[in-house]
């Protein structure tokens, strides 16, 4: 495994704090995730994502989740990549949280997105997890900002955000399910973020920054 981590640094990224571990999607838990995914994210008649993945069969589910996962890191660069991880509540795992990103050096902007299986939704898991990738982001990463997107209609997530500190940014229509829908954008400014009760410890921080384009070496005159 160390030489898959050095070849891919978020794959050896573990954020902890208190209860809540963020751990970068190795192979090995690319099958619970999918079966914690087929336990079931939302009701049958709402559905939270652009890209109804969710409601894939669940024999068909460790594919899709594996291929997405593989997708990420096969177009992972510091010109776009995406993090997500796999979010393990007092030792259980409970569902995933991300954030993407183009052009990170310039933008310092980076989207989060997120998912629980229902039966742990509720508890303030998700509220946890997303201010442990907002705190990471801006201590860790030099984030100066992040963005995220959620359905008019999906009360819960959106709830998240105004509790993490993110204000509203306009919205957008897309489409769902072959029907339109209106998407409420939302900002988190570094200042607003309403931080997690609990420290960030990060293992593997120096390696993931460098994989971004974070600390590369100065050029030096000589050579120029
Ligand atoms: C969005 C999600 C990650 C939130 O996780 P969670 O652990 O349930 O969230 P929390 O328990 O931390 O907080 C939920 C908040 O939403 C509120 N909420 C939940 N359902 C609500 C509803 N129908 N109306 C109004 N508020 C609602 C809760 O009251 C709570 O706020 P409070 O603590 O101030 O009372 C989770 O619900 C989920 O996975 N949903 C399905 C996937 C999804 O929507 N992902 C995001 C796509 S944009």
């Amino acid at each position: 495994m160390a030489s898959v981590v050095a070849t891919l640094p978020l794959l050896g990224l573990r954020i902890t704090a208190g209860p809540i571990e963020l751990r970068g999607v190795t192979d090995d838990l690319l099958l619970p995730l999918a079966e914690v995914a087929s336990a079931g994210i939302h009701d049958a008649d709402f559905m939270p994502f652009s890209v109804a993945w969710s409601l894939t069969p669940p024999h068909e589910m460790p594919l899709t989740v594996a291929q997405y996962h593989w997708g990420q890191r096969a177009r992972f660069s510091p010109a776009r990549w995406s993090a997500d991880f796999a979010v393990i509540y007092v030792g259980e795992l409970v569902g995933s949280q991300g954030i993407s990103t183009e052009d990170y050096l310039i933008t310092r902007t980076g989207e989060t997105g997120s998912w629980l299986a229902r039966r742990y939704q509720g508890k303030g898991i998700g509220t946890a997890m997303r201010q442990v990738i907002c705190a990471f982001a801006i201590d860790h990463l030099n984030a100066e900002q992040i963005t995220s997107g959620a359905f008019t209609d999906n009360l819960a997530s959106l709830a998240v955000s105004r509790k993490c500190g993110y204000t509203d940014n306009g919205q957008a229509t897309k489409v769902r399910m072959g029907k339109r829908a209106t998407l409420r954008r939302i900002v988190l400014e570094p200042a607003n973020l309403v931080r997690y009760s609990h420290e960030l410890t990060v293992e593997g921080l120096p390696e993931f920054r460098r994989s971004i384009g974070l600390d590369q070496p100065a050029v030096s005159r000589e050579s120029e």
